[in-house]
C-alpha cells in the first residue's frame, strides 16, 4: 500500500458537510458518503480531508476557503441561511473572479440578487468607494404565479425589496434596480462593465442579461454564471450558449456548477 512520505508537509485536514440538493434522506446520504471514504485505503489518509455539499462529493484537497477566516466564518456562521453555508465553494469562487476583475475598467453588476447575500460578500472584500466603482443589484424581489424563476421563501414574503435596500444602506456606492431584467436595463446599465454575476435560475431572463452585457466587457471583463453547468437547469446553458455563439468567447463549466466568461478582445 501506498504510504505518504514527508507527513511533515501536511496540511492539516479539512471536512465540510453541507447541504445536499434533492437529498430525501441526509443521514442515508451521509452514511453512504462515510462508506465511500472508508473503502478509500491507498493511501487511506486521502479521506481526511473531504467536501460534501452542493452536489459534489470530493476528498483529498487542500480546501484553501476552509483556511480562510473570512470564508470559514460564512460556512460555519449558524445564523446564516443554510444555502449560503453550504455554496461556500462558489461563494470562494465568485469573489477570487471579482478580485481579479476589479481591475478592469467598468462596474459591478449582481443580476437577481434575492437576500443580497453575494452582493454582500463583495462589498466586503472588494473595495468599491475606493475603486470608484458603482455596483448594481438587480432582482424582481416577489414571485408571482407562472412565474419562471424558483419560488425562493424570501420571494414569497412581503418587503423583500425594502429588507435589501436596509442592508445596502450604508454603501453609497450600490444601486438598487426592482422589476424584471432585461426591461429595468436601459437607463440602469453602465456603459462599461467590469464583472457581472448572473444568477436568476431563468434561462429567458438570462439569455437577454448576456445579450446586453456582453457587447459592454472590456477585454478581460468578467461574467460568472451561477447555474452554468447545474443539469436540472440545462436550459440556462443552451440559452447564454447560443447567444455566444457568434463570438469569440464561450463559457467554461467550473465543478461548482458555476460558469465562467473572461472575454477576451
Ligand atoms: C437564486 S436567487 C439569487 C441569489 C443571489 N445571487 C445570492 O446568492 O445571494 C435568483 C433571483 O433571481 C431573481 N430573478 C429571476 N428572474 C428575474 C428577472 N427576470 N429579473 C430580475 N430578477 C429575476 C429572483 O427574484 C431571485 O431573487
Amino acid at each position: 500500500m501506498a504510504r505518504i512520505r514527508n507527513r511533515r508537509d501536511l496540511l492539516s485536514p479539512k471536512r465540510f458537510f453541507g447541504t445536499v440538493s434533492g437529498a430525501k434522506h441526509h443521514g442515508r446520504f451521509f452514511a453512504g458518503f462515510e462508506s465511500m471514504m472508508g473503502a478509500l485505503e491507498n493511501p487511506e489518509e486521502m479521506k481526511f480531508s473531504a467536501f460534501a455539499s452542493d452536489s459534489m462529493v470530493v476528498w483529498n484537497r487542500c480546501l484553501s476557503f476552509l483556511r480562510d477566516p473570512f470564508f470559514r466564518g460564512i460556512a460555519d456562521d449558524p445564523n446564516n441561511d443554510t444555502k449560503d453555508r453550504g455554496t461556500i465553494w462558489r461563494t470562494y469562487l465568485l469573489e477570487y473572479f471579482a478580485q481579479v476583475a476589479s481591475g478592469h475598467p467598468g462596474d459591478f453588476l449582481e443580476v437577481g440578487c434575492y437576500q443580497g447575500h453575494t452582493a454582500s460578500v463583495l462589498c466586503q472584500r472588494v473595495d468599491f468607494a475606493k475603486l470608484g466603482k458603482r455596483y448594481h443589484l438587480f432582482d424582481l424581489f416577489e414571485w408571482n404565479e407562472g412565474d419562471p424563476h424558483l419560488d425562493l421563501p424570501a420571494l414569497l414574503e412581503p418587503g423583500l425589496y425594502e429588507r435589501v435596500k436596509a442592508r445596502f444602506a450604508d454603501k453609497p456606492f450600490v444601486s438598487i434596480h426592482r422589476g424584471p431584467v432585461p426591461d429595468t436595463f436601459p437607463g440602469n446599465l453602465p456603459d462599461q462593465i467590469a464583472f457581472a454575476h448572473i444568477d436568476m435560475n431563468n434561462a429567458t431572463a438570462e439569455a437577454a442579461a448576456v445579450e446586453a452585457i456582453y457587447p459592454r466587457l472590456p477585454k478581460g471583463g468578467t461574467i460568472v454564471f451561477d447555474d452554468y453547468g447545474w443539469w436540472m437547469l440545462s436550459d440556462q446553458k443552451q440559452a447564454v450558449d447560443r447567444v455566444l455563439a457568434n463570438t469569440q468567447d464561450c463559457v467554461l463549466e467550473l465543478p461548482t456548477g458555476q460558469g465562467l466568461l473572461i472575454k477576451r478582445g
